[in-house]
């Protein structure tokens, strides 16, 4: 595939100026409006982001790509119109959604994710894959991040559209989100290009948990340093930021975040009860096993040497075990 061949982005990019123009400066965009500054996103974000709102009626989108002559179809396999089941008429996907347009790393608005504002489903709406929209080769904010991530030689990922946004706003500028599935070998490659260091910061629930273990996974196989950021239970970094500000932010969760392999070993303990013999033995097990896969052997010395201290145990013993389960692994 070549990127140097554009795709056409004319409609994604009217429709992003328009739906930012309904938000900042029409009565329809105002509860929206409204509830992002709630929020804690200001005008500045809005603009920085391109915020946009789309209008809760069928055919408003629909009618301004008309009135400036865009081919339908074209419109309709890029997303930004689909075809009613019942009728097969044409109507603008996004209704009555908070706006984040999805650009790739030049600043071409190439998709959208689209917030419910009244609490329809799904909680977002994100554009189809299409020829110009590639889910699994773009990153959320990755082009108003591009110049910190090589300032600081290191990135960090999130999980939503708004930690990506209230990151920011924290000085957190080098953030970025995949689009609401696994990060992929394609996003990881692309990050890599850009940076050796890795911070993934996704939410503090088991499903937040479990997804970082998974991203972790594919942004070393890609040869990334990767570090994991641990949040509150049932908080998400939009939500910390709020509650506890910029600073703890950047002190207690960003800069807390643990290596990989802390992380998994943490991770592993969760649901285990270290005094119960079973679950020790079990634990020991798991983390031998993480540890096959270090590439180097002055790491796997020190997470070996850790878990030999932790547990009391001689690190021949560890070894031994540690051969057994390389041999078991094939
Ligand atoms: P979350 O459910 O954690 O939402 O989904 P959030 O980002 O915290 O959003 P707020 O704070 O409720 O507004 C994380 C990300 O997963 C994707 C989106 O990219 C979202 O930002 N997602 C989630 C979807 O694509 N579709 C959904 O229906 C839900
Ligand atoms: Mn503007
Ligand atoms: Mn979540
Ligand atoms: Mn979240
Ligand atoms: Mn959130």
């Amino acid at each position: 595939k070549n990127d140097e061949l554009p795709s056409q982005n004319e409609g994604h990019e009217l429709a992003a100026r328009f739906y930012h123009h309904v938000l900042m400066n029409t009565e329809q965009g105002k509860q929206a409006y409204d509830y992002l500054e709630a929020r804690g996103v200001t005008a500045e974000l809005m603009e920085r982001f391109q915020l946009g709102f789309s209008p809760d009626q069928p055919e408003v989108l629909k009618g301004l790509l008309d009135k400036r002559g865009f081919d339908f179809d074209q419109m309709n396999e890029q997303g930004l119109l689909y075809r009613t089941e019942s009728t097969g008429e044409l109507r603008d996907r996004f209704r009555n959604r908070i706006m984040f347009p999805i650009r790739d790393l030049r600043g071409r608005t190439v998709g959208f994710g689209g917030r419910t504002l009244g609490g329809a489903e799904p909680k977002y709406l994100n554009s189809p894959d299409s020829p110009l929209f590639h889910k699994n080769e773009l990153l959320y904010g990755f082009d108003v991040a591009r110049k910190a991530v090589r300032r600081e030689n290191a990135a960090v990922l999130f999980e939503g559209y708004a930690d990506v946004i209230a990151a920011h706003k924290a000085g957190v500028d080098n953030g970025m989100a995949s689009l609401g599935t696994s990060l992929t070998d394609r996003q990881a490659q692309i990050i890599r290009r850009n940076t050796e260091r890795i911070i993934i910061c996704y939410d503090g629930d088991n499903a937040g948990q479990d997804a970082a273990w998974r991203a972790g996974e594919v942004l070393e196989k890609q040869g990334l340093n990767v570090e994991a950021a641990m949040l509150p239970a049932q908080t998400d970094p939009d939500d910390y930021i709020q509650m506890y500000g910029p600073d703890r932010f950047q002190k207690e969760i960003i800069e807390m975040a643990l290596p990989f392999m802390s992380f998994k070993m943490q991770a592993l303990k969760k649901d285990k009860n270290l005094q119960d013999e079973g679950d020790k033995l079990r634990y020991i097990e798991e983390v031998l096993k993480e540890m096959t896969a270090l590439s180097r052997a002055v790491e796997r010395d020190f997470y070996l040497r850790q878990v030999a201290d932790e547990f009391s145990l001689s690190l021949d013993a560890l070894k031994q075990e540690q051969y057994r389960i390389f041999k078991e692994q094939g």
